[in-house]
């Protein structure tokens, strides 16, 4: 499975793309969409959305049904509108049958369209990772002296912001990236309109992360040796940087290659095969 993400074509609405990268744009620094155009940022893993209460990188929405609508109209992304998705779901050969199935009086609409989307999503739920197995004490849980020492490592020093179990504490946070050049995205800030949101996003779930490579909001680290010589010595500071991130006199997590190598051994833990290769999120 690692390192076997096919790049698939879009998927209805554009943000599921292949389960054998938890629905991440793999290969790509900014997701594609239409026309192979380019975005400017990096498709967020979709699992354990019925947890959240934000979505996207700077939380343009919080509502669940109304989040399709952002991909849909976005020019670089399907580029659509709603109202024409509807009309080609009508005149599908079998869609309108889907529809009638699935809802009393089903008929294609906008309701139902997003209602169907979105109970799509909340069922896919990672928790069968080999760290969930370790959490219940199930068979297939046992891990070695190297990952329970990383486990260690990231409740002491990863874990506030990437909170588990679902390794996000679906807060907005700045963690020090420069900002790309040629792109200044100022994240959750362009959501709120306040200079205090300059440069947060939302703190990305760590699940399935060993296989949804290229990392942060614009896909800029492609491995997660990467991100952690980032944490440790290329952390930038400005006026939102977390207060996490500049404790001990220092900037960024320190971490030697031992830390590392152990953090990166725990991180694989949580790939969830059973999730990944579940034929309901199949592709056709
Ligand atoms: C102060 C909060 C904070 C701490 C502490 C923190 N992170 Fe993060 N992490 C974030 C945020 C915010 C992002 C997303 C940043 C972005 O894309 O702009 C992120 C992104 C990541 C990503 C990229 C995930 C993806 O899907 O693109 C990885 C991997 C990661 N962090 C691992 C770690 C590890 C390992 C540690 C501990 C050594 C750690 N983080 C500590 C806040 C934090």
């Amino acid at each position: 499975m690692m390192g076997n993400c096919p790049q698939t074509d879009l998927f209805l609405v554009g943000f599921v793309t292949s389960s054998d990268c938890a629905f991440t744009h793999h290969g790509h620094q900014f997701s594609h969409g239409i026309d192979d155009l380019e975005g400017t940022r990096n498709a967020p893993a979709v699992q354990n959305i019925a947890f959240q209460k934000e979505y996207a990188w700077d939380g343009a929405t919080s509502h669940l049904d109304l989040f399709p609508i952002i991909p849909i109209t976005n020019e670089v992304e399907i580029g659509e509108t709603v109202s024409n998705v509807i009309a080609k779901l009508k005149s599908d050969g079998e869609y309108p049958r889907l529809f009638a199935e699935a809802f009393e009086n089903g008929e294609v609409n906008n309701e139902y369209f997003f209602k169907a989307l979105s109970q799509f999503m909340v069922m896919m739920i990672s928790s069968n990772s080999k760290y969930d197995k370790y959490v219940r004490e199930e068979e297939g849980g046992t891990f070695s002296e190297t990952e329970k020492l990383g486990l260690g490592i990231f409740k002491q020093k990863c874990a506030t912001c990437h909170k588990m179990d679902l390794f996000t504490d679906d807060a907005f946070r700045n963690n020090g990236l420069p900002p790309y050049p040629g792109i200044n995205d100022i994240g959750r800030a362009e959501v709120t309109g306040s200079a205090a949101d300059n440069y947060k996003f939302k703190v990305p779930s760590l699940r399935n992360v060993a296989i949804t490579a290229p990392y942060m909001h614009d896909g800029r680290f492609g491995s997660l040796e990467s991100v952690l010589n980032f944490y440790d010595n290329g952390v930038q500071e400005s006026e939102t940087l977390d207060p996490i991130l500049k404790q001990n006199n220092r900037l960024g997590i320190d971490l030697n290659s031992e830390e590392k190598a152990a953090l990166i051994a725990f991180l694989n833990t949580l790939t969830d095969d059973e999730y990944l290769n579940d034929k309901r999120f199949a592709e056709y």
